[in-house]
């Protein structure tokens, strides 16, 4: 399979995105890497033992030492102490302003070694090789990153971004199932906001892609790349477009915070948040009940779930509610949502409560 390279526009800081096989062996020749005398490598405990050796093994050609920090795999370790251990290592080999960071893992390390770039001697380099389907078609491109607070997902962080993503589909071998559909939540967000071709293409290969055929996964990669890295071009700093991209989220963010992190998979709670913001949509009358259903199948056939009750008791509505307060788009209080303004095309809004009480009742019940 050859390699496929986009570039995210933005101005000086813009970047090349490459999707391909056997990049992990082939990061130095990619596209040029910052000018460095060392390296670090931030990966997690799951991650180390697949794939840190291939990927030093690559960089010892370009950096005169390249060192590794392992963390804690897991949402729950997206915190402060975790982000602290990548500074004390940082700080004990004397790494310099132009060491650089390489995050090899899922959204979690991505995130997490994005913004300790963002803050170490006020910034350093570093490039995403992203190993997670999520991480490959959301996290790891427009230069979010952060830790989460214990009230609230992603609270604390910078914009900051990478040098290089580099995208190897062959890393996705070895995802776990649940993993693999938590990436397909974030693919399947794309269509609704943006693309109903891409919608269309993936009602017809959604048991591919489950299937983890190359071809697939490849298109899916590199079509939700090329999206994603649209919408931040015209918007990189969320003042208003990039809202589109949390579609589901806000809902979504809410059952990852009600259930607690690490219970439901961020995928997980975007998937049954799209159905939610889609029955949502209908009521407000931005789309009509086939296209809410078509959704909700396509979500069902990736694997994921459709409803998602935070409580037995009756008040699942209430807790929503105050979760989705704290949500990052909410203005004065009042939350808002990103709703579907017809197939394709989205709109950040906000909608009358008792509407949304009625959608969790359904989707919670
Ligand atoms: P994750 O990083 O927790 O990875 C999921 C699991 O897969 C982990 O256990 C991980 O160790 C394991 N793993 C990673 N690569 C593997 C591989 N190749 N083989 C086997 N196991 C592997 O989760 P995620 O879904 O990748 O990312 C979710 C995180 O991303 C959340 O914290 C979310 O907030 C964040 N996120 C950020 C953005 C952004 O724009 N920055 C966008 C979406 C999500
Ligand atoms: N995942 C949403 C964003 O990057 O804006």
């Amino acid at each position: 399979m050859s390699t496929h390279t986009l570039t995210i526009a933005l101005g000086e800081r813009s970047y090349p995105i490459c999707i391909g096989s056997g990049l992990l062996d082939q990061l130095t020749q990619l596209a040029p890497l910052p000018k460095a005398s060392a390296a670090l490598i931030v990966t997690n405990t799951t991650v180390q033992p697949l794939y840190a050796a291939r990927l030093q093994a690559a960089l010892q050609g370009q950096y005169a030492q390249v060192q590794l920090v392992v963390l804690p795999d897991g949402e729950e370790h997206k915190n402060w102490q975790t982000l602290q251990s990548i500074f004390d290592t940082l700080l004990k080999h004397g790494a310099d302003r132009k060491t650089v960071l390489f995050a090899l893992g899922g959204g979690v390390v991505g995130d997490m070694t994005g913004f300790a770039a963002a803050c170490y001697m006020r910034g350093v380099p570093f490039v995403q090789v992203p190993t997670t389907l999520l991480s490959q078609v959301d996290s790891s491109v427009g230069g979010k990153t952060g830790i989460n607070h214990p009230l609230g997902k992603n609270m604390i962080g910078a914009f900051y971004q990478p040098r290089l993503v580099a995208c190897d589909l062959d890393t996705l071998d070895t995802l776990p199932a649940r993993e693999l559909s938590a990436g397909l939540a974030e693919v399947i967000k794309y269509g609704p906001i943006a693309d109903m071709a891409l919608f269309d293409w993936l009602e017809q290969n959604i048991d591919a892609l489950v299937a983890r055929d190359k071809t697939a996964l490849a298109h899916a990669v590199r079509r939700s790349c090329e999206i994603k890295a649209d919408v931040v071009a015209k918007d990189e700093r969320e003042s208003d477009l990039r809202a589109i991209l949390n579609f589901g989220h806000t809902f979504g963010h809410a059952i990852e915070a009600g259930m607690g992190y690490g219970v439901w998979l961020h995928g997980e709670g975007v998937a049954a948040g799209m159905v939610m913001a889609a029955e949502l949509s209908q009521r407000l009358g931005l789309v009509d009940a086939a296209f809410a259903l078509r959704l909700r199948s396509l979500v069902q056939r990736a694997g994921l779930p459709v409803k998602g009750a935070l409580l037995d008791a009756q008040d699942n509505a209430g807790r929503y509610l105050e979760l989705m307060q704290l949500d990052k788009k909410s203005q004065a209080g009042s939350i808002r949502f990103v709703l579907i303004d017809g197939p394709g095309k989205a709109v950040v809004r906000e909608a009358p409560e008792a509407l949304v009480r009625e959608v969790i009742d359904l989707c919670c019940a």
